[in-house]
């Protein structure tokens, strides 16, 4: 959803607020703005609705020139996606312009009270009031205040002042007319880092648009509020005053971030996957002890082994993930395992034992919905981890432990590779589990050798591409899929037809194969493939009668099956053969060729693959 960038420093600003936006583009937007202060001039906003290319045609033709300046991509809630609502707003007469991500809860009550001391409100925006407010309260700087001598102290009370009005989330960059050497930025639930240059600071909702400027960031937790001129970086927080900021390194590479030749993130982000499961699996698999070892789970053993219960968590593919978790969890320790959408979670009350574990599983680390399900419990009192792909996100930081993918970012909209890796780390908590439990040495040892062979199965997989290519041509057209598996493949299915729905707009289902008959069976007829995911599992012979049911009904059957299946090619209309692994790992490597069929569909379709209609990458509200 909304991105937000930010520069103070000797270059002209919009170097790097439009290539920072570009950068934040996955994240979701349908408007997207710019404000630079001009040298004795004011602020001068530019806003366009649409793609960034259109932002930055307006700016060719009237730079917007200056060493100060914020940035947003918006992806809008409220009011429509237009000009006039694009940010960054300015508050009273141009004294102030913010960009926002978040939502205020209570902008109505303060909108009417603004408009009544004289505010008058270009935007239907709840972040114009914001700027409003943070004017009003500028009013109060006593004129004999000499706020530069002061350190710019009485900026921040300002700025603490409005916010302390405001409920809701928040992730806010903003820039005073009077103060033209001042940025200053701010958050309350929604992520913001600060990028430390030599002589020059930058901000960003999350770290791609720092990539390839600087490696040094400073992470801004919730209710600080961060001070910038070109040379010193001063954070306030709310309740503890003048707090010391630790500057951290920045892990990630501009080859992370950038295309590198593919056509789209998505399809570099599937062949990335080998390597993210490599990453995922480094150090954690102890061959001696026949287990995994996690590093900052921070219970012992001994506090582990009481859960009898784990909740999982999730928004999206990541709940297909734990689904996939809640197969292997409970195959190999035994362990009743839930799977909750966070939406859901955070509104129930579910009666849960004394000794549940919960775990939210998040590639962003910031899902609105996750985040909240991940407090409620916390505040239940129930020892929260987190699975998560971003480092330093919320989640991470809030939960009592956690595991880290370590997939690189993921820039694609439709999760592909943290999909896998989630369901890695899974695997290697149910290994974990087991081991505490019943599990035996040798049943670990085996585990271990099927985990260790898995990269090299996924490439395997990989090698699906042109043959699913040519599948996705064939039934491009088509505007209805069922997706079909059993068991561990059930959760592939649902993750299978996803994918399809996000970035191709075809309707499509997931159901477990025997549940078609209870339904969608309705919906077979010769323009309906149904896509079967088969492991030569327990199931396969209930699968293969399932093939048979759709086939009488003349439905159009692709098969994913594993290498050297003899049976299927006598009934499937395309076969995609996969690499065998144990049972609980094969909707890793089966998910792969379900990845490309609905890339290459969209593909055929002239669908945007890594910008779909509607989505955003990161879901920071409710
Ligand atoms: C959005 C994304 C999905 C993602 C879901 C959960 O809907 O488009 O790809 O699975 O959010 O996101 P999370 O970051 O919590 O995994």
């Amino acid at each position: 959803m909304c991105g937000i960038v930010g520069y103070i420093g000797p270059r002209e600003a919009t170097d790097f607020l439009i290539p920072g936006l570009r950068r934040l583009e996955y994240r979701g937007y349908d408007s997207a703005g710019v404000a630079t202060i001009l040298p004795h001039r004011g602020i001068h906003a530019t806003k366009s609705t649409g793609r960034i290319d259109n932002l930055n045609r307006l700016l060719l033709n009237m730079p917007s020139p200056g060493g100060v300046g914020i940035g947003h991509t918006r992806w809008a809630t409220h009011g429509a996606p237009t000009d006039e609502n694009a940010h960054p707003h300015f508050g009273g007469d141009g004294a102030v312009a913010v960009a926002h991500n978040g939502v205020i809860e209570n902008f109505q009550v303060l909108k009417d009270r603004l408009i009544a001391d004289g505010y008058e409100f270009q935007s239907q925006t709840d972040t114009e009031v914001i700027a409003h407010l943070i004017d009003s309260c500028l009013r109060e700087i006593r004129p004999d205040e000499d706020v530069v001598a002061a350190d710019y102290e009485p900026l921040v009370r300002v700025v603490q002042k409005a916010l302390a009005q405001l409920q809701g989330t928040y992730g806010l960059v903003i820039l005073f007319r009077d103060y033209p050497e001042v940025l200053m930025a701010a958050r309350l639930g929604s992520p913001l880092i600060i990028g430390v240059g030599s002589g020059e600071y930058y901000v960003a909702s999350d770290a791609s648009p720092l990539v390839g400027q600087t490696d040094k960031i400073v992470y801004i937790a919730d209710h600080e509020v961060a001070l910038m001129t070109a040379d010193k970086l001063r954070v306030v927080h709310r309740d503890q005053g003048r707090v010391s900021h630790s500057v951290e390194v920045l892990e990630i590479e501009s080859g992370d971030v950038e295309l590198g030749g593919y056509a789209h993130y998505m399809l570099k982000e599937i062949f990335e996957q080998p390597e993210a499961i490599r990453n995922a699996m480094r150090g954690r698999l102890d061959p001696d002890a026949a287990t995994a070892r996690f590093g900052g789970l921070n219970l012992s053993p001994q506090q582990l082994r009481q859960a009898d219960r784990l909740m999982l968590t999730a928004c999206g593919t990541s709940w297909h993930a734990g689904l996939v978790g809640e197969y292997q969890i409970e195959a190999l320790a035994r362990i009743p395992v839930e799977v909750e959408y966070a939406s859901e979670l955070r509104y129930s009350n579910p009666p849960l034992g004394r000794n549940t574990l919960l775990f939210a599983v998040t590639q962003s680390g910031e899902t609105a919905d996750t985040l909240a399900a991940l407090r409620e419990m916390k505040r239940k009192g129930y020892p929260t981890m987190a699975i998560c792909n971003v480092v330093g996100s919320t989640i991470a930081q809030e939960a009592d432990g956690g595991v880290y993918l370590h997939a690189g970012p993921e820039i694609g909209v439709a999760s592909t590779k943290a999909f896998t890796s989630q369901c890695t780390v899974l695997a290697m908590l149910a290994l974990y589990f087991g081991r505490l439990h019943h599990l035996g040495y040798d049943a670990g040892i085996r585990a271990i050798e099927h985990l260790q062979e898995l990269p090299d199965k996924v490439s395997g997989a990989l090698e699906t591409n042109d043959r699913v290519k040519e599948i996705a041509e064939k039934y491009a057209d088509c505007n209805n899929f069922l997706y079909l598996g059993r068991q561990f493949n059930f959760p592939a299915a649902l993750e299978g037809a996803l994918k399809l729905k996000e970035i191709s707009y075809i309707h499509a289902e997931g159901y477990p194969a025997a549940e078609m008959k209870h339904g969608p069976i309705a919906l077979v007829d010769k323009n309906t493939p149904s896509v079967f995911i088969m492991a030569r599992d327990a199931v396969y012979d209930k699968v293969m009668a399932n093939v048979q049911e759709i086939k009488a009904r003349g439905g159009p059957v692709i098969a994913v099956v594993c290498e050297g299946d003899r049976r299927i090619g006598r009934l499937a209309d395309d076969v995609i053969e996969v690499p065998a692994t144990a049972d609980f790992l094969q909707p890793i490597v089966s998910v792969i060729p379900l990845q490309f069929l609905a890339y290459h569909i969209a593909v055929a379709r002239g669908c945007d693959v890594d910008k779909p209609r509607n989505l955003a990458k990161s879901v920071t509200v409710e």
